[in-house]
């Protein structure tokens, strides 16, 4: 008799502390997850000035920021094209290829951007010309400030 109220006593502190335990975590989580960026706003990161993109050919960019994983940042590296549209606007496309997401580079030669993988081509402009990529290279939301190019971090 003795034995069993004993144990009983176990089993209950035991319930009782690892219910504390996972109410401890979830607290946690939701503290954690509520620091992060709230849903529907957007982040921008300079990506270069205006003056720098030239007329003819896409210039190689990259930029960093941190992004929430659960309950820890973590830092990011985008790796971007950034050219001009038929009207001359500032365009940046992502430099992961479409197919299986290698890095496509420029081709100075050919004026496209090529992905060495399985050969995917690519216009100035993103868009597929041969190969397997299932469609144009992926478009980086940008915005212009004052003389900055930004682009959204995602
Ligand atoms: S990953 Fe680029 S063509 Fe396959």
């Amino acid at each position: 008799m003795r034995r069993r109220t004993l144990l009983q006593a176990l089993v209950v502190t035991l319930g009782t502390a690892l219910a504390g335990a996972l109410g401890w975590l979830a607290a946690l989580f939701g503290i954690s997850s509520a620091q992060g960026r709230p849903s529907g706003s957007r982040k921008w990161v300079a990506l270069c000035s205006l003056a720098e993109i030239p007329e003819k050919e896409p210039l190689a960019r990259s930029f960093r920021f941190q992004r929430l994983e659960g309950w820890y940042w973590q830092e990011v590296t985008r790796q971007v094209y950034v050219g001009r549209d038929r009207q001359g606007a500032p365009v940046v496309f992502s430099r992961r290829c479409t197919h299986l997401g290698c890095p496509v580079h420029w081709s100075a030669t050919s004026s496209t951007f090529r992905c060495r993988c399985h050969g995917g081509v690519f216009t100035q402009l993103g868009e597929v010309e041969g190969g397997p990529p299932p469609r144009a290279l992926d478009r980086v939301r940008h915005r212009i400030s004052g003389e900055v190019l930004e682009v959204e971090e995602a």
